[in-house]
């Protein structure tokens, strides 16, 4: 299993300690939010810019907000492994077209209640796909179980039509949901709360492993 820990949680007035506390796991989970597409406000490209700079692994990039087109040549300044949009935000093609115009691997995202039948159009072109095991907005939520479903289609509809894209989960992960994903198929895990609650970092993320 890969980990992505979200940035969300993190100490922000201690970046650079916090940031190498995790540089075991495989990601950086970086949580854009516009006060708009969800309840609630983080940061933006320049403050991106600066966390690239000193993250000692890649960053995915998952913006939860309603025009991402507006914002994907400036996140792609940061060099990313990954941008990922939501399906429910506008210009989704676009956006896509623009995120593989950087060569960067594109990323789609669906909310709780979206099916994953919104999204196969997509599916062709997409490097990962983020189920959403919370409505995005805030870190610390319960996991939604039922989210699971959706990744066993997403293993199937892989299988049959031999697409490449990974299949991510974001939200409510800990120790005991993480087997869970594992079982039904993941193949990264982000964790927020999880991860920067625990004073051994890396025993965190071992243990999620
Ligand atoms: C939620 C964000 C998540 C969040 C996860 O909107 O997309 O990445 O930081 O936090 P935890 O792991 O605490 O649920
Ligand atoms: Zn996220």
């Amino acid at each position: 299993m890969k980990i992505a820990p979200s940035v969300l949680t993190a100490d922000f007035t201690n970046l650079v300690a916090e940031l190498n506390s995790v540089r075991s796991a495989d990601y950086l989970h970086i949580d854009i939010m516009d006060g708009h597409f969800v309840p609630n406000i983080s940061f933006g490209p320049a403050i991106t810019k600066q966390i690239s700079k000193i993250s000692p692994i890649p960053l995915d990039i998952h913006l939860m907000v309603t025009a991402p087109l507006k914002w994907i040549d400036q996140f792609a300044q940061s060099k990313p492994q990954f941008i990922t949009i939501h399906e429910e935000a506008n210009q989704v093609l676009e956006s896509i077209k623009k995120i593989e115009s950087h060569h960067i691997g594109v990323g789609i995202s669906i909310k709780p209640k979206t099916p994953v039948s919104d999204i196969e159009p997509f599916l062709d072109r997409a490097d990962l796909v983020l189920v959403m095991t919370v409505e995005p907005g805030f870190g610390g939520q319960s996991f939604i179980t039922e989210a699971l479903d959706k990744v066993r289609e997403l293993v199937k509809i892989r299988t049959e039509n031999r697409y490449t894209y990974e299949i991510e989960v974001d939200g409510g992960i800990n120790q005991d949901t993480i087997k869970l994903c594992r079982d039904a198929g993941v193949d990264i895990s982000v964790a927020g709360s999880y991860i920067f609650n625990q004073k051994d970092r890396e025993k965190g993320i071992l243990s999620l492993r």
